[in-house]
């Protein structure tokens, strides 16, 4: 009994990895059961996936797809031609997305078209901003799914409030954080770049499209980052997209622009930064549980539970109002937020019991939604 777990983009492969060693925690129970780790290869540079891999301890994937870059609809079009040629070879019982990125939906598609139930781990987060493709993905990809895993109450209410049938969604918790909370002790102990000292300098992430594909957009934003350098020394982790656009970038002295790092080594900048300025969707989860401060540079979230609970704080991208949430940052003691529930180190865990309990024969208790078998 085969079961397709698919990743295709840096952050999938921290949250497929606890699923699937609950899954292969469990073959004990259900000796045929084989989980599979399928690779879209949408990012396939060395540091933007096999890094990942070795330091998440994740096998070689079984099957890789190769996919690569293009437009959306080129991208999405080549995973789905692909996965579907695989799901025909190997007839999985159930194929497993994660997050929001093209191959998400496009693996989905391609399943469910070919009557394979599909599970989405991180369903029914929304940013209601459907400029975002991120924000179409999770729509169309829960949409269509038959078991819908959330990481917290308010994704749960989202497609409650869009008609998902309760049986479908499943809260069971965060399985980024069940690989940050693994493999945290080990980040820590990295040695820090550039003679940094811990809590002495700031981490910055930028990839969005509507914050680096513009010059003017993304130069207003190093507007702003040139003034926080002036305050406290930056390391800025290149993304690709990113990278391909920063030749006409002025940069000030205290912004440390590096190449894309590994999960390890991220972790451990991340961990022990004084702040992290960002447009990631997982970065904001994970500098919650860090209590490290986050400024969202983006007008919205799909994560909002991080500003209530966490230390996020979404702050658009006008330089003044970057810099003045900055100062607020650091005038403030460090957090001492509480953390969400069930962001505990166990999603992967709780996920695999709801998942074995249907592929074992139990799938009325599991789920009843319309489109499982
Ligand atoms: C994708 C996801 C986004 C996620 C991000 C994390 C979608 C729609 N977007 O955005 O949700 O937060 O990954 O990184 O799925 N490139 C390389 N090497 C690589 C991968 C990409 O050079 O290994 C280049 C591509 O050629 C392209 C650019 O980076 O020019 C963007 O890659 P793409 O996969 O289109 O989307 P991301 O911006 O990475």
């Amino acid at each position: 009994m085969k079961v397709f777990i698919v990743a295709g983009a840096r952050p999938n492969f921290m949250k497929v990895a606890p699923l699937l060693e609950a899954l292969h925690a469990r073959r004990e129970q259900i000796p045929e059961l084989q989980p599979l780790l399928v690779h879209t290869g949408q990012h396939y540079d060395v540091q933007m996936s096999e890094n990942f891999l070795r330091d998440l301890g994740l096998p070689l994937p079984d099957i890789y797809l190769g996919a690569g870059s293009g437009s959306h609809a080129e991208q999405t079009a080549r995973i789905m031609i692909a996965f579907e040629k695989a799901c025909i070879e190997h007839n999985p019982a159930l194929v497993v997305v994660v997050g929001d990125v093209n191959s998400t939906l496009a693996c989905a598609i391609s399943a469910k078209k070919l009557g394979i139930p599909v599970a989405h781990v991180e369903a029914g987060l929304r940013s209601r901003d459907m400029s975002m493709p991120e924000e179409i993905n999770r729509l169309c990809t829960d949409v269509i799914s038959d078991f819908l895993f959330t990481t917290d109450e308010l994704a749960g209410a989202n497609l409650l409030a869009e008609g998902c049938a309760p049986e479908r969604i499943h809260f069971v918790g965060n399985t980024m954080i069940d690989s940050l909370r693994k493999h945290l002790s080990r980040a820590a102990a990295e040695p820090l770049p550039f003679g940094l000292e811990a809590g002495i300098y700031a981490l910055l992430t930028l990839h969005r499209p509507s914050n680096v594909d513009e010059p003017a957009t993304l130069q207003r934003l190093f507007d702003a980052i040139n003034a926080i350098a002036a305050h406290i020394p930056v390391v800025f982790p290149t993304h690709p997209r990113t990278a391909q656009r920063m030749d006409a970038i002025q940069l000030n002295d205290g912004v440390r622009v590096i190449e894309p790092l590994g999960y390890l080594a991220f972790l451990g900048l991340m961990a022990r930064a004084r702040l992290v300025l960002t447009d990631s969707g997982g970065i904001q989860e994970e500098t919650t549980v860090l209590r490290v401060p986050c400024l969202t540079l983006r007008h919205n979230t799909e994560r909002p539970i991080t500003c209530e609970q966490g230390t996020n704080s979404v702050v658009g991208t006008e330089p003044k109002q970057v810099l003045q949430a900055m100062l607020r940052v650091l005038n403030a003691p460090p957090p001492n937020n509480r953390l969400p529930e069930k962001w505990d180190g166990h999603a992967g865990e709780r996920i695999a019991d709801v998942l074995l309990a249907w592929l074992s024969g139990d799938r009325i208790s599991a789920t009843t939604g319309t489109g499982v078998p």
